[in-house]
């Protein structure tokens, strides 16, 4: 069983994503992730996040491992996957992900990292073209404001600097700048259940996600 969690940068998606995966027992595919990962390639010039050819073949050197754990991507041999969450990144994830020949690359890659497998897949697309089958798909969204603040705490406690009102402009553009884009715009699937996070704990998301899987069952 597929289930599609999609939703926009701090609508609380990965956390339940993370946590849903450890109730099931079953994989947990990060797909913001490898974005993030070639990203980092263009930051560190190994890459072209503006070029079609070079982001393509930048997939090709990359490593990706998937389990119950979650989702490490290596280059050369090292794990890079905390190495990714940085707002320079992000923006150069954000740029590549633009390319709809790339899209269709790191698509195709997704799909048979979990092939015959069951899985959590996680991203911006899962429901509507990695996974368009997907037996469950969930649209979880959260008010701007609402995501700013939870970015701004998580810096905080992580002892960095932050500016709440640039955090909420980058939030809002980079929504814009995934929404617009001609090709593969991000938007929810159809069939997908949303469920609006705002002023509400991960616990109580939680049961109802896992209600709408037992009724699956039932
Ligand atoms: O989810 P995360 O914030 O790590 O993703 C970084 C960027 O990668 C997103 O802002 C989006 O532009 C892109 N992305 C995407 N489709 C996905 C996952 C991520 O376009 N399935």
């Amino acid at each position: 069983m597929i289930i599609a969690i999609d939703g926009p940068a701090g609508s609380g998606k990965s956390t339940l994503a993370k946590e849903l995966s450890k109730r099931l027992g079953v994989p947990y595919l990060e797909t913001g992730l490898l974005y993030r990962a070639v990203g980092y390639l263009c930051l560190k010039g190994k890459s072209r996040c503006d070029d079609v050819e070079s982001t393509v073949k930048s997939l090709d050197v990359l490593e990706v491992k998937v389990d119950v754990e979650g989702t490490r991507v290596f280059y050369e041999g090292n794990d890079i996957s905390g190495k990714l969450n940085d707002e320079r990144v992000g923006k150069l994830a954000s740029q590549v992900a633009t390319i709809p020949e790339f899209r269709e690359k790191i698509n195709d890659l997704f799909r048979n990292l979990v092939k015959g497998k069951s899985a959590v897949v996680e991203g911006r697309d899962a429901g509507t073209h990695i996974f368009p089958n997907a037996e469950l798909k969930f649209f979880i969204t959260a008010s701007p404001e609402e995501r700013a603040k939870r970015r701004y705490n998580q810096l905080l406690k992580a002892g960095k600097e932050a500016d709440y009102r640039e955090i909420l402009n980058a939030i809002v553009e980079r929504d814009k700048r995934d929404s617009s884009r001609a090709k593969y715009p991000f938007r929810p699937a159809p069939d997908a259940i949303v469920i609006d996070t705002t002023g509400r704990e991960v616990e109580e998301v939680l049961r109802e996600v896992m209600e709408r899987i037992n009724e699956l069952h039932s």
